[in-house]
């Protein structure tokens, strides 16, 4: 496979691109529930040290294996260990990368679903005047109706796997980006509605003040894999990003900018949701309906409320749009590179996801109950194994390819820093980010 010419036309749309692939669902709904579940602050404060200590070298370890093989994740693997005389099985990291995502999207597509049923719901005006009580109750009724789920499912796939097909992301990347300030200013003003509530005060200290006794391994362990899915690192979706990266630019400005953006984005979600939970006297460890049960109560209580819900499920559509797209990328590149043509990639893969997001549809009625490994049923296993432990494991295989594979000239070109920055990065990478991640792992694991 040849070298792709390909570039994004200019720096920030390669800024835009990443931006769009890492702001999602993990932001606004996974990351609440997630902090929700594992006691508040001290998760918080180890979910973001993650972002910083490992998040930040391995996705630059990621985007730049992309950058200087300029091939698909499988190429690029394959290409870069021939160049430095090492195993041509790096191309399997592709391929479980290809993997990774397809477990992800299977998820991330339904959930991305009730963000289409909730959009519709509030244009419709379904939420006005609704009694917390009624919304709770009415989002449990569309968990346990298959048949609603299964088609918002497959309209936000089929809108996913067109893009993909006709090539067209890049349009969709200024679009989102375009209206992702937009989406960043209604988060702003529900935390500052928020901070009217009575329960602002309790969410602040249970956000912000950790309490260290709640940390066990496991939650190290979730802290972690949070951090890997909310910046998109370990599936080899950002190295296929990584290959159109224009040739003069900072890798880890680049990289610092998107951090930056996706923890406030995650902040401000958390805040406005948890200080409803506080006022309304909810529970934080509500689970996968947390974002959904809060943030039509609070809209409800603000003047144009329905209006402003519609608005900001249409913003969070969008930007699942992008993310789901950047998940699809590496299977429907994976596919190219054995000759399918992309628009037969795309459709094969569409189909695969489909049929396995039947799993989690199902997870919320019939199947809640069937728990095949670890006591979880399909649900919970798609979206905990997949972001919790291959998206690291793929993260520390990267990084050790990266840090210890790929020439040393290549990759100081690749990541296009200084001498310093180089150093600086190759040593925090070997000898920070993989073992903490090994040793995290490792432990939760047992
Ligand atoms: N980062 C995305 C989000 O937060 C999810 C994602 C994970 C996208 C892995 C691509 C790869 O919603
Ligand atoms: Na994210």
């Amino acid at each position: 496979m040849s070298e792709t010419l390909e570039r994004w036309s200019t720096r920030r749309a390669f800024i835009l691109a990443v931006t769009g692939a890492a702001v999602g669902l993990g932001n606004i709904w996974r990351f609440p529930y997630i902090t929700g579940e594992n006691g508040g602050a001290a998760f918080l404060v180890l979910y973001v040290a993650f972002v910083l200590l490992l998040g930040l070298p391995v996705m630059m370890a990621e985007i730049m294996v992309g950058r200087a093989g300029r091939r698909s994740p499988v190429g690029s693997l394959g290409h870069l260990a021939a160049a430095a005389g090492a195993s041509r099985h790096w191309r399997l990291l592709g391929l479980f990368g290809a993997f990774t995502v397809f477990c992800i999207l299977s998820f991330y597509s339904v959930v991305s679903g009730w963000s289409i049923e909730f959009l519709v719901a509030s244009i419709n005006g379904d939420f006005r005047g609704a009694a917390p009580a009624e919304i709770g109750a009415g989002f449990d009724a569309f968990l346990a109706d298959p048949a609603r789920m299964t088609f918002n499912h497959t309209l936000f796939l089929a809108m996913t796997m067109l893009v993909v097909a006709a090539g067209v992301a890049k349009g969709l990347e200024r679009l989102n980006n375009l209206l992702m300030p937009l989406l960043y200013l209604l988060l702003l003003l529900l935390a500052g509605y928020a901070a009217t509530t009575d329960g602002f005060g309790t969410a602040l200290v249970w956000l912000f003040q950790p309490d260290l006794s709640a940390v066990t391994p496991l939650v190290v362990m979730h802290a972690m894999g949070h951090a890997f899915f909310t910046l998109a690192v370990g599936a080899c979706a950002l190295m296929a990003y990584g290959a159109y990266m224009p040739d003069h630019q900072s890798l880890p400005r680049a990289v610092g900018a998107v951090a930056v953006l996706d923890v406030t984005v995650a902040l401000l979600a958390g805040i406005a949701i948890f200080s409803v939970v506080f006022s309304q006297g909810m529970d934080p460890g509500e689970g996968p309906g947390l974002m959904f049960v809060t943030l039509p109560i609070a809209f409800a209580e603000l003047p144009w409320g329905a209006l402003w819900l519609s608005v900001f499920f249409l913003l969070l559509l969008l930007a699942t749009w992008t993310s789901s797209i950047n998940l699809a990328e590496p299977m429907v590149a994976t596919l190219q590179g054995v000759g399918l043509p992309r628009g037969v990639a795309a459709a094969l893969v569409g189909l695969a996801v489909w049929l396995l997001g039947l799993l989690t549809v199902f997870s919320f009625s019939s199947l809640a109950e069937w728990r095949p490994l670890f006591g979880m049923n399909g649900f919970e296993l798609v979206s905990t194994i997949p972001p919790e432990v291959f998206l690291p494991l793929g993260g520390l295989l990267i990084a050790l390819f990266a840090a210890w594979v790929v020439p040393e000239a290549t990759a100081r070109r690749a990541l296009g820093v200084g001498d310093g920055g180089f150093v600086a990065w190759r040593a925090v990478t070997r000898w920070v980010a993989i073992p903490l991640t090994l040793v995290v792992l490792v432990a939760g694991l047992i």
